[in-house]
């Protein structure tokens, strides 16, 4: 097995099989995730029950309360466009779940359908942009909290930055998101604005376009130009983005916690269908 950097963040994983892993093999993969933040495989042969075991290996499955599932397997959450959709999942810098207490350490993404040209993946580590954040910007954001929340997102009048999914046009459901009952129990978070990784120990710029409603203790005005000059210096940080070009037998491991990613959605007529499992987390610390 081969671990190799890509440009701006992740590693691709060589010379292996991720349904025959060694103990070794495994931890390996375990330490390249946390230090890298998004790892990609290539050329796997995995049914639902392989994408089901390997993502067991890293902890509890999250089923998903937005996202339609798996008809079969619930552990499944569907990322799915068909050609008569315009709009896609994911379709804006995110990172999933900061709406929870406990947010998820990640998702396994496999690829199971996918256009002739597009569909690509972009992703940004939020290791670098702390660490490339004017000092300024660091004093700024020292020992504040932000305030997240799902529910204008999944809840009833879906903001379109994220959920962008054409509700209504699928009469099987199966590329509807949202849940206006799930989104209404939602008891929105505070986090830190930087986190300490549960997993590296690095810090990591923890604020989303998506899901960040505002920062704790400032006014609106405050807020906004703050998260603002956030997500400008990430939009900007080119050397720590990667675009993951997908191929059959494609699957990526994105850490939520230390990365955002972006489905791109320029593939307009095509079908795209990636199943995603996504593996539960833990409370987040400064
Ligand atoms: C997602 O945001 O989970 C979807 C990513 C993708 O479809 O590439």
């Amino acid at each position: 097995m081969q671990i190799t950097s890509v440009d701006g963040l992740g590693a691709e994983i060589t010379d292996v099989d991720i349904k025959s892993l060694s103990d070794a093999e495994f931890q390996s993969i375990q330490e390249a995730f946390a230090e890298h933040g998004v790892i990609f495989f290539r050329s796997q042969d995995t049914s639902e029950d392989d994408h089901i075991t390997f993502a067991e290996r890293f902890g509890d499955i999250n089923i998903n309360r937005f996202f339609a599932a798996h008809p079969e397997y619930p552990q499944i959450a569907l990322v799915a466009k068909e050609p008569d959709q315009k709009d896609n999942i994911g379709g804006g810098w995110h990172t999933d779940h900061s709406y929870d207490h406990e947010p998820a350490l990640g998702s396994v993404l496999v690829a199971r359908e996918l256009p002739e040209s597009g569909g690509d993946t972009m992703f940004a580590s939020m290791y670098k942009a702390y660490e490339t954040l004017p000092d300024e910007l660091k004093e700024k954001v020292d020992g504040l909290n932000a305030l997240h929340s799902g529910k204008h997102i999944f809840g009833e009048g879906p903001d379109s930055y994220y959920n962008t999914s054409d509700a209504g046009s699928h009469d099987d459901g199966t590329n509807r998101i949202g849940n206006s009952d799930a989104a209404e129990k939602l008891t929105d978070p505070e986090h830190p604005i930087v986190i300490t990784h549960p997993l590296s120990g690095k810090k990591a710029l923890y604020v989303n376009p998506a899901f960040t409603r505002e920062v704790v203790g400032l006014d609106k005005a405050e807020s906004d130009e703050l998260l603002s000059d956030l997500y400008t210096h990430v939009f900007t940080g080119h050397d720590f983005h990667h675009r993951f070009k997908w191929e059959p037998g494609s699957i990526a491991m994105w850490d939520n916690r230390s990365t955002w990613h972006w489905a791109l959605n320029d593939y307009q007529g095509q079908r795209r269908i990636m199943h995603r499992i996504t593996i539960e987390g833990c409370p987040l610390e400064a």
